[in-house]
């Protein structure tokens, strides 16, 4: 951490906005000046939605409860489609879709909202109503946003598993939001192979009693899927006899509209509870002042809608404000590694979003790639995930943006729900590494150790006021969300990110402090792979550490010892990562596994994990003289050196 801070130190270059972008932006300075009244700030936003009833109250704000636009009620799908249908915007395109194989779909405002009448219908017909959870286990194509948008109109909950994710998961995640039905797909294409979602949802649901239905989109023609009587549904059956028009629900503003799961620093995933107000209100208000929105952009999120910024970048932010979105279902180096340039340059993407991990891997691919297509649409670039290096962030500059393009480098969580520091690409000059300042209307302080805020230097990044798309809970466990999030540092959230704040109080975000990884922008918690690999039957204890890697920004080192009379076969590592995989999905896959007698604990039989990343990071050993036998730790490092050579 501290080579990566005098690396971040050291950054003297500058990006101010091009004049030309910044004469013609949505945001200008007046909105921080806006921001100075948080509330003010956010009821203005809020405005810009389509509310059925008005709210009675902005923010209610009982510490670490918020309850933002109380009394108000609106439909989140009816604000992504129907206020579009009355004017020119009917017959724009909202979606622009494109399969790995090369298949492509485009709905306008009109089709989309037909298919999501249609979808609501359909799990009306199967007796799913307001509050019921429904759970989405679908690969890149539209009908995951059909089949979120479907489940807000009649204000069913969705709860999104990605596609990536093992059957196991996705039956953990069922149980725990209880849901009563699973949309899913007999396959979703990755480089070249179609995942068999079905039949892993089949997995699942044979231990989800709360499941009574599950609907299955017909993706991959070749796959052979098995329905069971009363249970599965064909989507396009189901859909086929719907009717178009479904009136959308009134829904209070602090309704549940969506619960997503991600990793803690305990083995079990969080269900990150959002609700319906307050978070369109915000990712409605950042894609449209942090992406500079208008009306004639291609708007090009690359996530996929399993993870947060699927959710609100690709599917609540730009629905609501109009635009016109492009969704692709595979990998980028599929069958070329100019996939995304060729994406890029015939629909015409202006707007491009993406990680810093591809971002690298796009590097060191080269830049004949990008330079085989034409790119010149593009007008504005961002990043998210994680820290973006400064050499990736210039490379995306120059190679993808021509130069021209400013960059927006957004920090954010699940939790958050939207943007919380990031540039406004018109008014804030920018420098390579640094997410800058906090949106409009958001408050975040640097804190040390004992919770003191710091004006300047090192620390760890807290939020000291609520915002509209904050977390509201921890699904089914209050206790943990106060735990997780308000305890460490009383009366501020702790959002777990070590941070640095330079002298003209800019963020650069340095990453997580706590057993989180994050392994190419996903969040996985060292404990979760840690139970996956002691559930292993030769596997007697794990530890598991993130070490640096150049293109995954972090990646996965086990560290295990067997059980009395197990023996390290051939075939034992390679078994190991299977199992993960099979418990959690590809990608909590570790990169390596050490086996050893014994693990590094101290006299009162704590892993030191803290040498284990020295290990792994090939770096001198911290301070051993807790340790109740030094030479394991010794020993465990001449090992894991071999392992090198
Ligand atoms: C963690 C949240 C928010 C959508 C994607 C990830 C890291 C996120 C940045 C950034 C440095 C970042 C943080 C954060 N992170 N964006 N721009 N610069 N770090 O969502 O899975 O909830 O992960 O991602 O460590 O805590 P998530």
């Amino acid at each position: 951490m501290n080579e990566q801070l005098d690396t971040l130190l050291s950054e003297t270059r500058r990006f101010p906005p091009p004049p030309a972008f910044a004469a013609r932006a949505a945001a200008t300075e007046t909105l921080y000046h806006a921001g100075r009244d948080p509330q003010k700030f956010w009821e203005e936003q809020a405005r810009s939605l389509d509310w059925m009833s008005p709210w009675t109250e902005v923010l209610v704000w009982k510490p670490p409860h918020a309850r933002w636009f109380t009394g108000g009620k609106l439909n989140a799908a009816a604000n992504c489609l129907d206020r579009h249908l009355a004017g020119y915007r009917k017959n724009k395109p909202a979606i622009i879709w494109e399969g790995e194989p090369g298949d492509q779909r485009v709905l306008t405002y009109a089709e989309l909202a037909r298919e999501v009448g249609r979808c609501a219908n359909a799990l009306k017909s199967l007796g799913i109503r307001r509050h019921d959870r429904v759970a989405i286990y679908l690969p890149m194509i539209p009908e995951a946003a059909i089949a979120m948008l479907a489940c807000a109109r009649i204000g069913a909950v969705h709860s999104v598993v990605f596609g990536g994710f093992s059957a196991e998961s996705l039956r953990d995640r069922i149980n725990d939001a209880q849901a009563v039905a699973v949309i899913t797909a007999d396959g979703g294409y990755r480089r070249g192979q179609l995942l068999p979602l079905k039949r892993f949802a089949d997995e699942a649901i044979a231990e989800t009693p709360s499941i009574k239905h599950c609907i299955v989109v017909r993706r991959g023609r070749e796959a052979a899927v098995s329905l069971q009587g009363d249970r599965d549904h064909w989507w396009h059956e189901l859909l086929e006899r719907a009717s178009p028009n479904c009136e959308a629900e009134a829904m209070d503003a602090e309704d549940l509209l969506f619960i997503l799961y991600t990793s803690g620093t305990t083995g079990k995933p969080k269900g990150i509870v959002h609700t319906t107000g307050g978070y369109l209100t915000q990712v409605a208000a950042t894609t449209r002042y942090v992406f500079d929105l208008r009306d004639d952009d291609v708007f090009w999120c690359t996530a996929d809608v399993g993870w947060v910024t699927g959710h609100s970048y690709v599917v609540y932010g730009p629905l609501a404000n109009g635009a016109t979105v492009v969704m692709y279902e595979g990998a980028p180096d599929w069958p070329e590694r100019d996939r995304f340039w060729s994406i890029v340059g015939r629909y015409g993407v202006t707007i491009l979003y993406t990680a810093p991990t591809a971002i690298r891997a796009f590097m060191k691919w080269g830049t004949a790639h990008p330079a085989r297509h034409d790119l010149s649409t593009l007008r504005l670039l961002g990043t998210v995930g994680e820290p973006i290096n400064p050499e990736a962030w210039i490379w995306y500059r120059e190679q993808i943006g021509g130069g021209r393009c400013p960059i927006v480098d957004t920090w954010w969580q699940t939790e958050t729900g939207g943007i919380m520091i990031t540039p406004l690409p018109g008014v804030t000059t920018t420098k390579p590494g640094s997410a800058t300042v906090p949106f409009p209307g958001i408050s975040a302080e640097l804190v040390d150790a004992s919770g003191r805020a710091l004006e300047r230097g090192g620390g760890f990044l807290t939020l000291t006021e609520p915002w509209p798309g904050m977390l509201r809970t921890i699904y089914g466990d209050d206790e943990r969300y106060q735990q997780t999030y308000w305890s460490r540092f009383p009366g501020r959230y702790f959002a777990g990110d070590g941070a640095k704040l330079d002298d003209e109080g800019y963020w650069w975000i340095l990453g997580r402090v706590d057993d989180v990884l994050n392994v190419a922008g996903h969040r996985i918690g060292t404990m979760e792979v840690e139970s996956a690999l002691v559930d292993h039957p030769s596997v007697a204890e794990a530890a598991v550490v993130g070490k640096t890697h150049e293109l995954k920004g972090q990646a996965l080192a086990a560290f295990v010892t067997l059980k009395e009379g197990k023996q390290i076969s051939p075939s034992l590592k390679d078994d190991l990562k299977e199992h993960v995989v099979r418990k959690i999905g590809a990608i909590a896959r570790p990169d390596d596994i050490i086996f050893s007698a014994d693990l590094p604990k101290t006299r009162s039989g704590k892993i030191m994990r803290r040498l284990l990343k020295d290990i792994a990071e090939g770096r001198a050993l911290g301070d051993t003289t807790t340790l109740a036998d030094p030479a394991v730790v010794n020993r465990l490092k001449e090992m894991y050196e071999d392992k090198e050579s």
